[in-house]
């Protein structure tokens, strides 16, 4: 044999069996513990904060990754798959079906607001903005895809703003450049998530309120309409805005007709978010005669783009989605599918989501904005170190993927302490809260609630059935990998249990604790022959290749 060969041999026999050993040899970060009022976070520091590597599972293993209220961060295990002997009868046992499956996954994100991108910069020292970056989309962290950006100002701005908002009636929109904001808060906090992101980073966009003359009411917020005779201009506006970024590298995934169009459509809550209403007929014409001509028209550089419907609460898929396309059919062209916010979700079946695209095969439902302490029933907004808002978390996702949505994005990345900065006096709470002052910022529970899902479920994956015995009060979801692996997160709000995921004719065992939730994943064992094909073209290519 010669050299060459020889180096071929061992490289291949070492990337292919030496690969896991070395993954195991990487060592996390563990939390930073601290004790706040309502319970714990994880520190950051420039100096430390907490990192976690996904471990792949080996044949007859499964890797666990538990956090709980106690105080467990993505504690991680690894424990033995024991054939079980079927009519073996327990409690808890879910039995996992890759034979059934459901949706594909397009990602977990968030959002970024002025407020989340003045909060990363305050921060100033490089390192410390770098391990907010890394935690929310590094491999090292929760590995968001998936980033939600603002067209123009929100109500976590410090002023309300839109694009060319000078001169005034300006049809042609001659003026439109991007803000300040832009350049210094959201389009460098999306590129160092980019960079740090091993996945392409799908970015959803919407207009809270477009500059002001377009508007029935010359205001940011309150009842308004789009005025007709601007309804091109609006849909210019937008693809104006696809071209700015664009240029500044970073491509826009989907855009939103509107955020939250319900609340400035009808006089009935007085609110000072920034925001347009529209009425069904509008919306309608301008999807078709504006929007979805610009867009899709034959000199768009940008047809690619999905137009997504509603962006609004939970009840609301029902008028944006439903009625809309049964009363205008012809809007399905453009339409790729309808978002839903989670505000006032628990007064709602999760089952209007999967029920809303059943007739409508190749649309989706994306899940866009959810804070916890936003409604006026929270007499706190941030509530520091809380579990329970982990539990809110953990609900929605799983409500949301129970129910065919494809995508969940949480809203400002940060905020600081005081669940701010708004320029209208609002706040909520966030995952990470920024204390620029004493130079470090905190996770959350929240921020551990969504990486059991977003950092081991990638784009790709697809839900599965899972059978329970109907005695379990374990939540849960789980789902295939394109690794050909199946990752379960179990939910569980009150007391130790046991719990026993079956698949195929394997079964790991686990003890999980009180008020947790835990990731388990597992090799497809019934797939494996798939595996070994690769494997198989890796020694072909090396020896055609080094030979
Ligand atoms: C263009 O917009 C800027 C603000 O971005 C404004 O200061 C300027 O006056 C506008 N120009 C005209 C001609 O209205
Ligand atoms: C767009 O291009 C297609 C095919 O190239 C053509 O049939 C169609 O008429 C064009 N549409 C417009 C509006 O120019
Ligand atoms: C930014 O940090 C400074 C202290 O370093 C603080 O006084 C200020 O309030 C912070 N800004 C925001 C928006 O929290």
């Amino acid at each position: 044999m010669e050299l060459r060969t020889y180096w071929a041999v061992v490289f291949t026999v070492f990337t292919t069996w030496g690969g896991p050993c070395i993954a195991a040899d990487l060592i996390d970060r563990p939390c930073a513990a601290r004790q706040v009022k309502s319970g714990q976070v994880c520190v950051c520091t420039a100096e430390y904060c907490d990192t976690i590597t996904r471990q792949p599972p080996e044949s007859g293993t499964f890797v666990s990754y538990v956090s709980s209220e106690e105080g467990l961060r993505f504690h991680k295990t690894v424990g033995s798959l024991k054939h079980y002997a079927k009519g073996s009868s327990y409690t808890n046992v879910l039995e996992l079906d890759v034979g059934t499956q459901y949706q594909a996954v397009n990602g977990f994100g968030g959002a970024v607001t002025d407020a989340a991108g003045i909060n990363w910069k305050n921060l100033t020292d490089q390192r410390l903005m770098d391990h907010l970056i890394q935690s929310y989309c590094g491999d090292s962290g929760i590995q968001y895809n998936m980033l939600r950006v603002p067209i123009g100002g929100t109500d976590f701005s410090t002023r309300a703003y839109a694009y060319n908002e000078l001169p005034e009636n300006d049809v042609t929109l001659s003026n439109f450049t991007l803000a300040y904001e832009d350049y210094e808060y959201k389009i460098p906090m999306i590129k160092a998530c980019m960079k740090a992101a091993s996945a392409p980073i799908h970015i959803l966009s919407a207009t809270w309120s477009p500059p002001i003359w377009m508007k029935t009411n010359n205001a940011y917020s309150g009842h308004s309409h789009l005025r007709k005779e601007y309804r091109q201009t609006y849909a210019d506006y937008h693809y104006k805005f696809l071209e700015h970024y664009a240029a500044e590298g970073i491509p826009v995934w989907g855009i939103s007709i509107a955020n939250e169009p319900l609340y400035a459509s009808v006089n009935y809550v007085p609110t000072k978010i920034n925001n347009m209403g529209w009425t069904l007929d509008a919306m309608s014409e301008y999807v078709l005669e504006n929007l979805g001509p610009t867009l899709r028209g034959n000199n768009s550089d940008f047809k690619h783009v999905k137009i997504i419907a509603g962006d609004d609460l939970r009840f609301t898929i029902t008028l944006f989605w439903n009625i809309f396309v049964a009363v205008y059919p012809e809007t399905l062209e453009y339409l790729d599918g309808a978002a839903v916010h989670y505000y006032m979700s628990d007064y709602v079946p999760a089952a209007i989501l999967s029920q809303a695209m059943k007739d409508y095969p190749g649309k989706f439902v994306v899940a866009t904005e959810i804070s916890a302490g936003a409604l006026p029933s929270d007499t706190i907004t941030v509530d520091i170190g809380s579990w329970s808002r982990a539990q809110l978390y953990v609900n929605d996702i799983m409500q949301n993927f129970g129910n065919d949505v494809i995508g969940w994005l949480d809203w400002n990345m940060c905020l600081n302490t005081e669940g701010k900065p708004s320029y209208i006096g609002a706040s909520v709470d966030s995952p990470i809260l920024v204390n620029a002052e004493d130079g470090e910022f905190y996770k959350q529970p929240m921020f551990y609630a969504i990486g059991h899902f977003s950092k081991f479920v990638p784009r790709g994956s697809r839900r599965i059935k899972v059978n329970v015995d109907c005695g379990t009060k374990i939540q849960n979801v789980a789902f295939l990998t394109p690794y050909n692996t199946v990752v379960v997160v179990i939910h569980n709000e009150g007391p130790e249990e046991n719990v026993r995921l079956r698949l195929g004719d394997e079964e790991a065992e686990l003890l999980i604790n009180a008020n947790s939730i835990t990731t388990v994943e597992m090799l497809n064992s019934g797939h494996q022959i798939k595996l070994f094909f690769p494997v198989f073209l890796c020694y072909i290519f090396y020896f055609i290749v080094l030979m």
